[in-house]
């Protein structure tokens, strides 16, 4: 076997590591293989790159890819450690924005560095290659940046909505087919150049004008597309540099993305046109729900103890956890409440609503670090018709997608989004630390339900007390 059909065999080894690595994520039991098959094929990926070098080794080239691992290696293990769980999105947006910039700088470097091939159809191709690589890569860049602010604050959540967008976009596409043509055309490298840096141009404009319209809850969405687009982009790079490993690859990111986008529309109840149109959050028709008659009602708050006697003595308790569980922490507190209640008869389950928390499987991802089992830990639609025979609902740090508005008011900005029905059981608790809003930013007329309570609190002080009381009355109920 010589080398090249070594290296062929190698990528292949590492691109079923990945579609296995893919198919270990579907499911909570399976995802640490999952990440393991992904890590193993990105290792197999590496080495098999840098030693298929071969004899294109050269000292510079060897001196370059050496300080980039020693440069690249400890930001990504510090970013790692470092990083909190709630803040993963806007990580994950600034590593898709390092793909983007890959893709365009790869774009440019085959551009200038390609001899001229041996006939016009393949070097037709090329360019084409060259073009759309650059294209992807330059709206995943731009688009990931704003992302990366809009999630960790340092831009306003809220949209942008310039005058006569669609139009603009519809402008700015056709102009970039016109320099594609033009750019293709082109019978010098020089003259290359000009629709070349237009189109980059254009294409970076692009993809800051198409997230910074988004706002509120539709953010989700665009996490998981710029995670397509990079996808895209990676592959577009691939077709650059006739890397199949990264042609399939980037195939692979960019189409589960696109599944995830999809899915995560579905459970918002948005057509993905409409979001990726912009504007979600500031439409003239919505109103904010602050002004309906219900909320004008009494807010009825209980102690610490009157929220743990309500769930000893109920024979079904749903606890919906949402993004304050994350940043409280208290996800271990949880678990070993929910081990008391269950050992002392009560019925616990876990209600997950599909956008909890900052990004897909955020709440998931908790309860199982915190070993909750997964047997207990319910997906929205199977767990929505259950809250009727339900005697409490303890909602910690969740806001949005517990929204009646969601259903009750047409003229909500979260209007037709699937939430979890926590007012149809008997009693619904709800703990987080005010009155305050959720990242939608829309008032939730649950707190104001005949059958609602409101816990005030830090979610892991509270349900620290509340653990306390009960690991107290627990031993004093062994004792006797
Ligand atoms: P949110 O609607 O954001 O509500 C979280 C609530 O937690 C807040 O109202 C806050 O109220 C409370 N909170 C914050 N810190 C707390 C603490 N230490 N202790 C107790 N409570 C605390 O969260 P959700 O219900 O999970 O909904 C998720 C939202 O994020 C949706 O709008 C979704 O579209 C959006 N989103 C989701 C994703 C993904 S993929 N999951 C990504 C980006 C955005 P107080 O300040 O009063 O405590």
């Amino acid at each position: 076997m010589n080398s090249e059909s070594l290296m062929s065999a190698a990528y292949l080894g590492a691109i079923v590591l990945f579609i296995l690595s893919l198919g270990g994520f579907s499911k909570q039991e399976t995802a640490i293989r999952g990440n393991m098959f992904g890590i193993a094929g990105m290792s197999l990926a590496m080495m098999t790159t840098i030693l298929g070098l071969g004899s294109n080794w050269t000292v510079s080239g060897m001196v370059c890819l050496v300080v980039a691992l020693a440069i690249g290696g400890p930001i990504g293990f510090i970013a790692a450690k470092k990083i909190e769980m709630t803040q993963m999105p806007e990580l994950v947006a600034l590593m898709h924005s390092l793909v983007g910039l890959a893709a365009v700088l790869i774009g440019l470097i085959s551009y200038y560095a390609s001899a001229a091939k041996a006939n016009s159809t393949e070097e037709g191709i090329h360019l084409i290659e060259i073009y759309i690589g650059i294209l992807i890569g330059a709206v995943t860049l731009s688009g990931s940046l704003i992302a990366f602010g809009k999630l960790s604050g340092k831009i306003s959540g809220k949209p942008w909505l310039i005058p006569g967008r669609h139009g603009l976009n519809l402008a700015g596409l056709f102009l970039v087919l016109a320099l594609g043509i033009w750019f293709v055309l082109s019978d010098s490298k020089m003259v290359g150049t000009i629709p070349m840096l237009l189109m980059l141009a254009t294409s970076l404009a692009f993809g800051i004008h198409l997230v910074i319209a988004i706002g509120g809850a539709d953010m989700p969405v665009v996490v998981s597309m710029l995670n397509s687009y990079s996808g895209w982009a990676a592959s577009a790079t691939g077709f650059m540099l006739s890397n199949d490993l990264l042609i399939v690859t980037g195939a692979l990111v960019g189409s589960s993305g696109a599944i995830l986008s999809y899915i995560m529309c579905e459970a918002m109840n948005r057509r993905f046109f409409s979001v990726i149109a912009g504007g979600f959050g500031s439409d003239a028709g919505a109103t904010s729900t602050k002004s309906t008659p219900e909320m004008l009602g009494e807010v009825a708050s209980v102690s610490v103890r009157e929220a743990m006697a309500l769930m000893s003595d109920a024979k079904r308790v749903i606890i919906v956890p949402g993004y304050g569980l994350a940043v409280a922490r208290a996800q271990h507190s949880i678990c070993e409440i929910t081990n008391l209640l269950r050992e002392r008869g009560v019925d616990v389950r876990f209600a997950i609503h599909p956008v909890a928390g900052r990004m897909p499987g955020h709440m998931n991802v908790l309860l199982a670090e915190a070993k909750v089992p997964y047997d207990i830990v319910f997906e929205m639609d199977e767990i929505n018709g259950l809250f009727p025979n339900t005697d409490v609902a303890l909602v910690i740090g969740a806001n949005d997608i517990v929204n009646p508005a969601a259903q009750e008011d047409p003229n909500s900005q979260i209007a037709g989004m699937p939430v979890l029905e926590v007012w149809k059981a008997e009693t619904s608790i709800v703990l987080k630390r005010s009155m305050a809003s959720g990242y939608a930013g829309v008032d939730n007329p649950l707190f104001y339900k005949e059958n609602n309570r409101m816990l005030f609190g830090d979610a892991k002080k509270m349900l620290d007390e509340i653990l306390n009381i009960l690991r107290h009355s627990s031993s004093k109920t062994g004792a006797a």
